[in-house]
């Protein structure tokens, strides 16, 4: 990242891109704004987004386009087999990542569809072992009758550290798994960085020993790359030996390191759709099978062409470090500004958004009344920002009749690429520091539905708590939205 010093005050995160085009937004009232959030059963994946201040929902599929890829899309061939584009996106693909071959999905669980379906279901009962678990890795492991097993290093679930790379494996617990296993481990994921525990990175000596693990037992490597683009960063400033390497030839040596790399492009990329990609031909073929049956032909397999070609572009955005720094330097800007309020946030900032630490905001709220979902409801309403509960409410359910609760109860910020100024960010930490002032009048919420729960269901506050809360909010504020 270019080094931009500040004469009167401390680093700001500064846009490295001027904004061309924008979409008008609206801030409800606060009275509004209870009603909104009780009408998506304090559900925010509910929430109206015309009802939405800042959607900080997630950064999937709706990080701003460049002027580039807008361009691109115009290009697009859309021949149903054998189309440029399709040639063109191969050959940035190779560029970058050094593989042969590449497979077109319409999303990344797209490309978790493909891989269980090839590695997973022909050997039942197999497992897979992989730093953490994401919802739809593990759902389409399980679809295919296998299982996971976790191999984080311990540290990696605390909330409050400093420790630079939370998502590395503990290769310890790996290397048992491998030698215990054996034939039963259908492939090791790595997840690059680790969604839910904060978008916290893998250190790139720890994929590589990773690598080296699963070559030595015989076993094939698959990253998820979804969440690289924070991940490149985060070992481009945290991590010693690469610092003098340039983002390009971190990507080479990761990616040769890796059998099989998959990605969301919603998220890598700045446009939408998946892809699967190796060298190894006879795997290339019997993968395609499934990616003619489930997705489309091969050479487009569910995507637009207009994104493949904006993904050929955004591709090389994402080897630019001034690009690629912007998300981290927003979510450790919110990061910092709540910690020195005193506010409880996942540390060290990762990649993704930046994560309140619930159980620590809402002490009072027990964790069968779901504080994370309350507080996610809580900042709606102070100020028409949707976050993301990654708590107890969004935990898959082994056992129809036991409720699981997680590991952790956090809600997330997410920061869409280029998408929000700084101005908006100081306007949500402003809400937060008066929420935190105010929290003990958030309250617990229930679900208005049995078990097990999905993405879908409503539920009820507790008391009429969110009411009460608006009304402190309109006698601090007086007029303001
Ligand atoms: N892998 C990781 C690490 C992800 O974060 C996601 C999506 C996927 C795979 C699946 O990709 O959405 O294109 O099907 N994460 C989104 C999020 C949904 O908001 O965290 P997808």
């Amino acid at each position: 990242m270019d080094k931009v010093g500040y004469y009167r005050r401390n680093a700001l995160p500064l846009e490295m891109h001027k904004v061309c085009i924008v979409q008008k937004t609206e801030i409800l009232p606060v009275e509004d704004r209870v009603k909104a959030i009780r009408r998506a059963g304090f559900n925010s994946y509910r929430i109206d987004s015309v009802d939405v201040y800042l959607d900080m929902l997630t950064d999937s599929g709706v990080n701003a386009m460049t002027n580039e890829q807008l361009g691109a899309m115009m290009i697009g061939d859309d021949a149903y087999a054998g189309s440029k584009t399709y040639f063109r996106l191969a050959e940035k693909i190779k560029d970058i990542f050094n593989k042969d071959y590449f497979l077109p999905v319409h999303q990344g669980r797209a490309c978790e569809h493909m891989l269980a379906l090839a590695y997973v279901q022909p050997k039942p009962g197999s497992i897979v072992p992989m730093n953490f678990q994401f919802g739809t890795s593990v759902g389409k492991i399980k679809y295919c009758g296998g299982d996971f097993v976790i191999c984080l290093r311990e540290e990696g679930l605390e909330r409050q550290s400093s420790d630079p790379f939370k998502g590395d494996f503990d290769l310890e617990k790996l290397e048992k798994v491998l030698k215990e296993q054996g034939d039963n481990v259908a492939f090791v994921r790595i997840e690059a960085g680790t969604n839910l525990i904060g978008g916290q990175p893998i250190s790139l000596d720890n994929m590589l020993a990773v690598s080296e693990l699963c070559k030595k037992y015989k076993v094939i490597s698959i990253l998820d790359a979804s969440l690289l683009q924070d991940n490149l960063h985060f070992i481009k400033t945290r991590e010693n030996a690469y610092q003098e390497k340039s983002i390009r030839e971190i990507v080479r040596t990761m990616s040769d390191a890796m059998d099989i790399i998959y990605f969301s492009a919603r998220k890598l990329g700045f446009g939408r759709g998946g892809a699967i990609i190796l060298n190894d031909k006879k795997e290339f073929e019997y993968i395609k099978t499934f990616v003619s049956s489930f997705e489309g032909f091969p050479t487009f397999g569910g995507m637009s062409v207009k994104e493949m070609e904006a993904i050929r572009v955004g591709l090389d955005d994402t080897m630019d470090e001034n690009i690629i720094a912007q998300g981290p330097q927003f979510i450790e800007y919110l990061a910092n500004e709540l910690e020195d309020a005193g506010i409880p946030v996942v540390t060290p900032p990762g990649g993704l958004g930046c994560h309140l630490d619930a159980s620590k905001f809402v002490p009072h709220i027990a964790r069968t009344d779901y504080p994370a979902g309350a507080l996610a409801a809580a900042v709606y309403i102070a100020s028409g920002a949707r976050g993301m509960e990654r708590g107890g409410i969004d935990e898959p359910w082994e056992d129809p009749n036991v409720e699981p609760y997680g590991a952790m109860e956090l809600v997330r910020l997410a920061v869409p690429r280029r998408v929000y100024t700084v101005s908006q960010m100081n306007y949500l930490i402003d809400r937060i520091c008066w929420l935190y002032d105010n929290r003990e009048l958030i309250g617990g919420l229930h679900f208005e539905t049995e078990g097990p729960h999905n993405f879908y269901d409503a539920l009820d506050s507790n008391s009429d708590w969110p009411e009460r809360l608006a009304e402190k909010f309109r006698a601090d504020f007086g007029e303001s939205l």
